[in-house]
C-alpha cells in the first residue's frame, strides 16, 4: 500500500479499501492505535501523542504521516490503554 508523504496512513489505508478502526480521527482516543513493527512515522499532527508512546513504538494511524517504508500491526487500542495507564497517561476509554 502505497501513502503519499503528506498523507495519512489511514487515510491511504481506505482508500487502498482496508477497514481499519477510527473513531476521533484526532489523534486523541488512541481507536486506530497500531505497533509499529518497522520503520518510522510522525505523529506530530495527533493531538495527544506523548515521546512515551513513541518509544513504546505505538502511532495512531489517523494522524501518522510515514517518514519510511513501514510494517504495523493494527488494533491496538486495548495495548495502548495498557501501556498510557502503566505509565500514568491520559487513557480514554469511551471507545
Ligand atoms: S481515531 Fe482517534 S486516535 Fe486515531
Amino acid at each position: 500500500m502505497a501513502v503519499g508523504e503528506d498523507e495519512h496512513v489511514l487515510a491511504a489505508a481506505r482508500r487502498a479499501g482496508l477497514g481499519l478502526p477510527s473513531l476521533c480521527e484526532q489523534g486523541w482516543d488512541l481507536a486506530c492505535a497500531v505497533r509499529v513493527l518497522s520503520g518510522k512515522v510522525d505523529n506530530s499532527d495527533a493531538r495527544r501523542y506523548y515521546p512515551e508512546d513513541e518509544r513504546a513504538g505505538f502511532a495512531l494511524i489517523c494522524t501518522a504521516k510515514p517518514r519510511s517504508d513501514l510494517r504495523l500491526r493494527t488494533h491496538q487500542t486495548a495495548a495502548m490503554r495498557r501501556h498510557r495507564d502503566a505509565h500514568g497517561l491520559p487513557a480514554p476509554r469511551g471507545t
